[in-house]
């Protein structure tokens, strides 16, 4: 049967918003059935529903996760996510922010790991262009489903 996977992406400039489309697609080529939603409209108590999560989460500030994700990822302490598996992907900047590039990936990866979730894949980090990272947000999104 399909693994239920559930993609929560949380996006100020929809740069991740637009990566999540192809990260979905890229689920969906690997045989996942895939719920994509913003973080805005996303509750921690429906992660329970799925067999896999996956989160896109851009960083902000210096180092700070996507503003919409923040809630979210306090509201995840202390829930129980054993037994699932997760990967994290997001959007930076390699050349403005060296020290906190897509540090959103490694906060929400760590959040994971303390709920118990198994992270699958190596986090998708892209930098400055989403554009031409289509492709590999695709693949990636492949290689995940392949991993559940
Ligand atoms: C004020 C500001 C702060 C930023 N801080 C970081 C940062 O600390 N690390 C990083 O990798 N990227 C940083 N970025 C780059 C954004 O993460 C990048 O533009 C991303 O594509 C935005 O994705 P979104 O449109 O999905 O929110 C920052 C951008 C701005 C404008």
């Amino acid at each position: 049967m399909a693994k239920k996977v559930i993609l929560v992406f949380g996006s100020t400039t929809d740069n991740t918003e637009m990566l999540s489309e192809h990260v979905a697609e890229g689920l969906e080529r690997g045989m996942a059935s895939v719920t994509v939603k913003n973080v805005t409209e996303a509750s921690v108590d429906e992660l329970a529903d799925y067999d896999a999560i996956v989160f896109g989460c851009s960083t902000w500030g210096e180092g700070d996760l996507q503003d919409d994700f923040v809630d979210f990822d306090e509201a995840m302490d202390g829930i129980a996510l054993e037994g699932k598996k997760a990967a994290v992907f997001g959007p930076g900047d390699s050349e403005e922010y060296p020290d906190s590039f897509c540090t959103a990936v490694d906060i929400l990866e760590k959040t994971l790991k303390k709920c118990g979730a198994e992270i699958v894949a190596e986090g998708f980090k892209v930098s400055g262009e989403v554009e031409p990272a289509f492709g590999d947000a695709e693949e990636w999104g492949f290689k995940v489903a392949k991993a559940l």
